[in-house]
């Protein structure tokens, strides 16, 4: 895929690779028409093989393209590429959540309200228009550097899916560890399936792991359809009880018991005050007792090193007293040289 560096199709001049995701590269490119700088994602040549219409794919970025929200990446122009196509996106220059994590390990709550609201408010646009996003994740929330937080690949995992014959649980495109039981069951899918996943993202924001942490995607598909997640509060004591409802709530086996939208999720978030919570990605009272401990352990090491420095002075005072009468000191044969 290096090849496309360098090169300019249709107006776009390919600069370099930004990602690399499961069914596409994306680069970053030069619009030359417009003076700007662009995203492309160009889908995987052996993936756009294998959709069964490239027309049904056009025509849903096509759809996605309407969908203009601060919060989700706008969809700008669809090229041919060779064999393959290439979505044109707003280019954000920023992270995506997943290399926020990596980096952090996991967040503060203040940080998670305040990427986890802006998210909720484009999925929530979207919804009112009747999309439905089926593949949120963390690598799919991208944080510009000013901190504006974007949803990217809107639809996209639709294209997919519906290209694909039969739809089955095997190969429905998706990430197993966000995918809402109905979406593993192959059942209709509305956006209580997106609040299901972006309740899988807010654990994993507070906790560094996703709800079912397990090593292959098949027990990870069993589990979001049988199990109960590990409780938010055996990961962390600081997190107010009804971020942890929330959570819960989303992550409802039922579409039913879900929250009802996205709006109703941000009303619930607004309403939790984050001003008691610290902004150094440990809870407050953990980074105290780090505090105090790593304090004792000081002054207990000044005391050893004190000890220990004495001990040394008076080994060296009682050795120099040994040498300097032992062996030094004149004898009174030396001091009388008549004496026998
Ligand atoms: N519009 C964009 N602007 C800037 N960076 C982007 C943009 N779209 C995607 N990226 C970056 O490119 C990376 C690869 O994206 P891609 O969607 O191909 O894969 P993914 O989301 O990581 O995985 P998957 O293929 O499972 O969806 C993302 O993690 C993101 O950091
Ligand atoms: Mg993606």
């Amino acid at each position: 895929m290096n090849e496309l560096i360098g090169k300019t199709i249709d107006g776009f001049n390919f600069i370099s690779i930004i990602g690399e995701g499961g069914m596409a590269f994306v680069y970053k490119a030069y619009d030359q028409k417009l003076d700007r700088f662009v995203a492309i994602k160009v889908i995987h040549p052996r993936i756009s093989h294998s959709l069964i219409s490239l027309q049904r794919f056009k025509k849903e970025a096509r759809n996605q393209a309407k969908l203009l929200h601060p919060n989700i990446i706008a969809v700008l122009d669809l090229i041919k590429i060779s064999s393959s196509v290439g979505i044109v996106m707003e280019y954000v220059e920023g992270e995506s959540l997943s290399q926020l994590l990596k980096r952090c390990s996991r967040l503060d709550f203040a940080k998670t309200k305040e990427i986890l609201r802006q998210a909720l408010a484009g999925l929530n646009f979207a919804h009112s228009f009747g999309f439905v996003h089926r593949d949120i994740k963390p690598s799919n929330i991208i944080i510009r550097k000013d901190g504006v937080v974007k949803i990217a690949d809107f639809g996209i995992a639709k294209s997919f899916s519906d290209s694909r014959p039969n739809s089955t649980a095997s190969n429905i495109i998706g990430t197993a560890f966000y995918m809402s039981p109905e979406q593993i069951k192959g059942e209709h899918l509305s956006h209580h399936s997106d609040i299901y996943s972006i309740g899988c993202t807010a654990y994993e924001m507070v906790t560094g792991y996703p709800p079912f942490y397990l090593p292959n995607d098949f027990k990870v598909l069993q589990a979001h359809i049988m199990d109960v997640h590990a409780p938010l509060e055996n990961w962390r004591s600081d997190l107010p009880q009804s971020f942890i409802s929330l959570v819960n709530d989303s992550l409802q086996k039922q579409p039913r018991d879900r929250p009802k939208s996205c709006e109703v999720l941000i009303k619930r978030l607004d309403s939790i005050p984050s001003l008691n919570f610290y902004p150094n990605y440990l809870p407050q009272h953990e980074t105290k007792a780090a505090t105090r401990k790593a304090k004792s352990n000081y002054v207990f090491l000044k005391i050893i090193l004190i000890l220990l420095t004495i001990l040394i002075c008076f080994l060296v005072v009682k050795n120099v007293k040994i040498t300097h009468f032992g062996k030094e000191e004149p004898t009174n044969k030396q001091l009388n040289p008549f004496s026998r």
